[in-house]
C-alpha cells in the first residue's frame, strides 16, 4: 500500500483524488485543506462543488480508501507520494501585478512539506506553474539537513469543468514529466505505474520537467486561442450577414483545423484561461520575448472585447439607455455542468449592466450562491431568483450566458407574455431556436449571426 496525500481540495484536488482511488484500492487517498468549511463539505452529502457523476464517485470511495481532512502536517509524514493541488492565481501585487503567477500558496506548500516529512518522497506538481517552478521546489525541498531526497513531478491536469469525472476516467493523455536522473525516472515510474491502473499505457506520456510544465500553458493558450479566432470572426460575420455557426462547421470539417472549440460566445470564463495565458506572457516578457509575449496577450484582449461587445449590442439595440430596465441574466456559472462562476462572462455583463443603471436580475440551477460570492458589494444590488420564469417576468430583455440544456427546455411563450414590450433575447451562448423565439414575438440578437427583429416594421 502507498500514502497518496494531495493538498488542495478545491475543483482539482476534490474531483481528481476520488477518481484515481476508487481504480486504485490498494492504496490509501487523504485530500487536506486549510478550508475548514471546504473540508467539512467533501465529508457531507453536499459536495462543495457541482461536477456530474462526482457525488456518485466520492460515496463509493470515502471513509475507505480516500479521507479528507485539515491536518495538514500529520499527512504530510505519513505519505509517500505528495501531489499540489493548491491555488496559483495572477499576483495582484509587487513585481508583475496582473499577469505573474503568485506562488505564495506554492512555496508555502514546500516549506510545510520539508518541515513536516521524516522519510523521503516524491512531489507531485498538479497545480499549473510556470516552466521551471519544479527547480524552485527542487531547491527548497533539497536544501534539507535532514538527508532525505525529494523527487518532483511534473504532471499537469487536463480536465474541464462539468466533464471532470468523465475526463478523467478516459483522458486524451497523461503527462509526467520528471529529471532525466536514475532517480527522477523511477519517481516518473511510480506515477505512470498509479494511472496504469485504469489508463492504457499509450496514453500516459513521460517527458522532462520543462516540457510538462510549458505544455500545461500551452495547451490552455492554444485553446482560448481558437475561442478569441472563433469570437474575432463573430463580430465580422454580425457585419457582413455571414453565420458564423455556418463558417465554424464548414472550416472544423478540415481536419487539420477540427471542430471542436469553435463555438462563438460573449466569451471564454474560468480561473485558468486567461489566468494561465497571461501567466505565460508574463514568462515571454521576463526572457526578452515582447513580440511572442503580445501575440498571445492579444488572446485575453480580444475575449475582453467579445464581452464589452455584447454588452455594448444590448445598450445600442434597447433604444440606447438600460437605465432602471430589468433585465434577467440567464446563467451566471462560466460554463454549463458547474456551479464555479470564476472568470464568468456573466459577472461582467452584469457589472456594465449595474454601471448603466439596469435592474439586474440573475438566474442558474446551480450557481447563485457563487455569484453572489464573487460579485462581492455589488451582489447587494443584484436580485438573485432561481426560477428562470420569475427573474424574466417584467424584464425588457433576457440575456442568455450559460449554456445550461435547460434553458432549451423553457416555455418562451409563456415567458414572452410575461415581459415588457418590445422584449429582447441576446442569446451569448447561440444555444436557442432563434427563428422560434423571433415567431413567438422576440427581438433576437445571438452573436454571429444577422438579429431577427420586428422593429424595423413598425
Ligand atoms: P481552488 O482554489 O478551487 O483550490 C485550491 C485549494 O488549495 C483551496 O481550497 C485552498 O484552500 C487550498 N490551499 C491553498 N494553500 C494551501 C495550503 N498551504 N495547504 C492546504 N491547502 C491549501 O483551485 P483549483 O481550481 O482546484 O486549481 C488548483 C490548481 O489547478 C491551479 O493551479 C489551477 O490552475 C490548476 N487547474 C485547475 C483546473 C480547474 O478546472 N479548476 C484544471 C486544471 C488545472
Ligand atoms: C479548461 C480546459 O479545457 C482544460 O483542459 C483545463 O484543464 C482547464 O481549463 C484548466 O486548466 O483549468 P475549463 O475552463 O474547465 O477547462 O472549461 P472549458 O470547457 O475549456 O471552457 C472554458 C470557457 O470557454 C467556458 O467559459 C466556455 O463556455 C468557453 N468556450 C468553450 C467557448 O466559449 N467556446 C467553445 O467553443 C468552448
Amino acid at each position: 500500500m502507498t500514502n497518496i496525500l494531495c493538498i488542495g481540495a478545491g475543483y482539482v484536488g476534490g474531483s481528481t483524488m476520488p477518481i484515481v482511488a476508487s481504480h486504485c484500492p490498494q492504496h490509501r487517498f487523504v485530500v487536506v485543506d486549510i478550508n475548514e468549511a471546504r473540508i467539512a463539505a467533501w465529508q457531507s452529502d453536499k459536495l462543495p462543488i457541482y461536477e456530474p457523476g462526482l457525488d456518485e464517485v466520492v460515496r463509493k470511495t470515502r471513509d475507505k480508501n480516500l479521507f479528507f481532512s485539515t491536518d495538514v502536517d500529520k499527512h504530510i509524514a505519513e505519505a509517500d507520494i505528495i501531489f499540489v493541488s493548491v491555488n496559483t492565481p495572477t499576483k495582484t501585487f509587487g513585481q508583475g501585478a496582473g499577469k505573474a503567477a503568485d506562488l505564495q500558496y506554492w512555496e508555502k506548500t514546500a516549506r510545510q512539506i520539508l518541515e513536516n516529512s521524516t522519510s523521503s518522497k516524491i512531489v507531485v506538481e498538479k497545480s499549473t506553474l510556470p516552466v521551471r517552478t519544479a527547480e524552485a521546489m527542487e531547491r527548497i525541498l533539497n536544501s534539507n539537513g535532514k538527508s532525505l531526497h525529494f523527487d518532483v513531478l511534473s504532471n499537469p491536469e487536463f480536465l474541464a469543468e462539468g466533464t471532470a469525472v468523465r475526463d478523467m476516467e478516459n483522458p486524451d493523455r497523461v503527462l509526467i514529466g520528471g529529471r532525466e536522473t536514475e532517480s527522477g525516472q523511477k519517481a516518473v515510474e511510480a506515477l505512470v505505474e498509479l494511472y496504469a491502473n485504469w489508463i492504457p499505457r499509450e496514453r500516459i506520456i513521460t517527458s522532462n520537467l520543462w516540457s510538462s510544465e510549458l505544455s500545461k500553458l500551452v495547451a490552455n493558450a492554444f485553446l482560448a486561442q481558437r475561442i478569441s479566432s472563433i469570437n474575432a470572426i463573430s463580430a465580422l460575420c454580425e457585419k457582413t450577414e455571414a453565420d458564423v455557426s455556418e463558417v465554424a462547421h464548414a472550416i472544423g470539417l478540415d481536419n487539420r483545423i477540427g471542430k471542436y472549440f469553435l463555438r462563438a460566445s460573449v466569451g471564454f470564463g474560468g480561473s485558468c484561461f486567461k489566468k494561465d495565458i497571461l501567466h505565460l506572457v508574463y514568462l515571454c516578457e521576463q526572457y526578452g520575448l515582447p513580440e511572442v509575449a503580445t501575440y498571445w496577450e492579444q488572446v485575453v484582449t480580444m475575449n475582453e472585447y467579445q464581452e464589452m461587445r455584447f454588452t455594448s449590442n444590448m445598450v445600442a439595440s434597447m433604444f440606447n439607455t438600460v437605465a432602471g430596465k430589468r433585465i434577467a441574466l440567464f446563467g451566471t456559472a462560466f460554463k454549463a455542468n458547474t456551479n464555479d462562476t470564476r472568470e464568468s462572462p456573466a459577472l461582467e455583463v452584469c457589472r456594465t449592466l449595474l454601471e448603466e443603471h439596469a435592474e439586474v436580475v440573475m438566474t442558474d440551477p446551480h450557481a447563485i450562491e457563487n455569484a453572489r460570492y464573487d460579485l462581492g458589494e455589488l451582489a447587494q444590488r443584484v436580485i438573485f431568483e432561481p426560477d428562470p420564469y420569475t427573474a424574466a417576468k417584467g424584464a425588457h430583455a433576457i440575456a442568455i450566458l450559460t449554456e445550461w440544456s435547460q434553458y432549451t427546455q423553457l416555455d418562451y411563450e409563456k415567458i414572452y407574455v410575461s415581459m415588457v414590450k418590445p422584449a429582447f433575447l441576446f442569446d451569448g451562448r447561440n444555444l436557442l431556436d432563434h427563428r422560434k423565439l423571433y415567431e413567438v414575438g422576440f427581438n433576437v440578437y445571438p452573436i454571429g449571426k444577422p438579429a431577427l427583429t420586428h422593429l424595423h416594421s413598425q
